[in-house]
């Protein structure tokens, strides 16, 4: 469903754009059908190039984290369902158009950097004050930039965003506490009784488990094995703990069981089947807890369905998430006026940005009429003149040059002042 749709057309503000969906509007395992499925960096990077072409966009901005999926682009480009069914089928060709049409919401102009600076302070967040979104937005930007996927308006918008939300976080107290994702999770572990000799399987190593293994740590988890797909970072997280670290395609062959699995990945797929679970589990019975940390989850549903598990996953952290925003609701008033003078202050940078775009011409351009006129249209008249006047002629061309030039200019800065 397209929740917004306004627009606005002052200072071409309107061609930024966003496609998104959140928490806020579905179960988290639904953000999965809209994310760019990919093994490789090298595959996304070409997916989101081709995507760029395919729409002819000006720039496009990639975002994906545990509680969204983010697609900022800019594009003259009418947003309309038309163009909302064609994007996202060609994302994910198995999507029907009213699927797409009832989970997608779309923002154009103001309200597109309105949601993009609430995104980045983390007011929108399943965890409202959460910093981590922050770093995943960074995270994005700096590879869609590094693939030449966006340019000069979505660095402006991102410095101006960055700046704002580092300016949220210290005026406001909606960061306070720490809590995160993460923090939430391994309070629900925690409340499974889950015993300190418990055997835990890690599966992935980047930065989530990274928090999830400094919490294993604080509350004296000691019986930890770590899997990742490189084992470097399997190697750095295992020495946490003085344990061992495997490859991701050693879990098959894992038979030293176990009673508790942190999965998290950034695999778009699920990489836990039902086959690779049979091995590992082997004959055991007992109730095994999984923490399923992944957008989409890395755990296949009929794996939870099948065998006799205590599940945690995202969406289940919805409710003490909402806890917290109790909590932090002044914080978040406070935080949209701040974002508000901050927005206003983006606004006027981005006008002043396409003046100077559109007058950076003028001076040469004056200078060019200044040529024609003395070597072609007035030639033979000065040709005719002595060479003192000739000489006083071309000052005097040179100063009309010059005041020429300075009379947009001025007018320009009188505009945005
Ligand atoms: N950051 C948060 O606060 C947060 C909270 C909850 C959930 N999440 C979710 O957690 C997931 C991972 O996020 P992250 O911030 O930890 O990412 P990250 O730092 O980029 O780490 C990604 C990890 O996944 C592995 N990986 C990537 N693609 C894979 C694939 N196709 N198959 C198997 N392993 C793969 C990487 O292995 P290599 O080391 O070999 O690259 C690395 O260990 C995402 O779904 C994210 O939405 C994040």
């Amino acid at each position: 469903m397209i929740h917004s749709w306004r627009g606005q057309r002052k200072y071409m503000l309107n061609e930024y754009k966003i496609l998104t969906v959140t928490h806020k509007h579905v179960r988290l395992e639904r953000i999965g059908d809209f994310l760019i499925t990919h093994s490789t960096d090298e595959e996304l990077k070409t997916k989101l190039a081709n995507l760029k072409d395919k729409f002819n966009l000006e720039e496009l901005l990639y975002i994906s984290t545990c509680n969204r999926v983010i697609y900022l682009y800019k594009s003259s480009r009418e947003l309309n369902l038309n163009f909302l069914e064609q994007f996202f089928q060609t994302v994910n060709p198995t999507l029907s158009t009213d699927y797409i049409q009832r989970i997608i919401t779309g923002y154009e102009g103001k309200e597109a950097i309105n949601h993009f600076y609430e995104v980045a302070a983390s007011i929108d967040s399943l965890v409202v004050g959460e910093r981590e979104i922050l770093r995943q937005i960074r995270e994005g930007f700096n590879r869609c930039n590094q693939w030449n996927l966006v340019g000069d308006g979505i660095r402006l918008l991102m410095k101006h965003v960055v700046e704002a939300s580092k300016e949220v976080y210290a005026q406001t107290r909606i960061g306070e506490k720490q809590i995160s994702v993460v923090s939430l999770a391994i309070r629900k572990l925690l409340e499974s009784n889950i015993s300190k000799e418990a055997r835990i399987l890690l599966v992935g190593a980047g930065q989530t488990n990274s928090l999830v293994s400094k919490f294993l740590v604080k509350y004296e988890f000691k019986n930890i094995t770590v899997f990742n797909r490189s084992i470097e970072k399997a190697e750095k997280l295992a020495a946490r703990f003085d344990s061992n670290a495997f490859l991701l395609t050693d879990l098959e062959s894992y038979s030293e069981g176990f009673d508790c699995m942190i999965v998290c990945t950034g695999a778009t797929k699920a990489i836990i089947k039902t086959p690779l679970y049979k091995k590992i589990n082997g004959t055991d019975t007992t109730e095994k807890l999984i923490v399923d940390l992944s957008i989409p989850n890395n755990v296949a549903r009929n794996v939870v369905e099948d065998f006799n598990i205590n599940y945690i996953e995202i969406e289940d952290l919805k409710q003490l998430a909402e806890q917290n925003l109790a909590f932090r609701k002044k914080e978040v008033g406070k935080a949209k006026s701040l974002l508000v003078q901050q927005i206003n202050e983006f606004q006027k940078v981005f006008q002043q940005r396409q003046i100077t775009k559109a007058l950076q011409n003028v001076p040469s351009e004056i200078k060019a009429i200044k040529q024609k006129a003395m070597n072609e249209v007035f030639k033979k008249d000065l040709d005719a003149l002595d060479d003192n006047t000739k000489a006083l002629f071309e000052k005097m061309m040179t100063y009309m040059e010059k005041k020429c030039i300075s009379v947009p200019m001025k007018a320009a800065k009188e505009l945005i002042a």
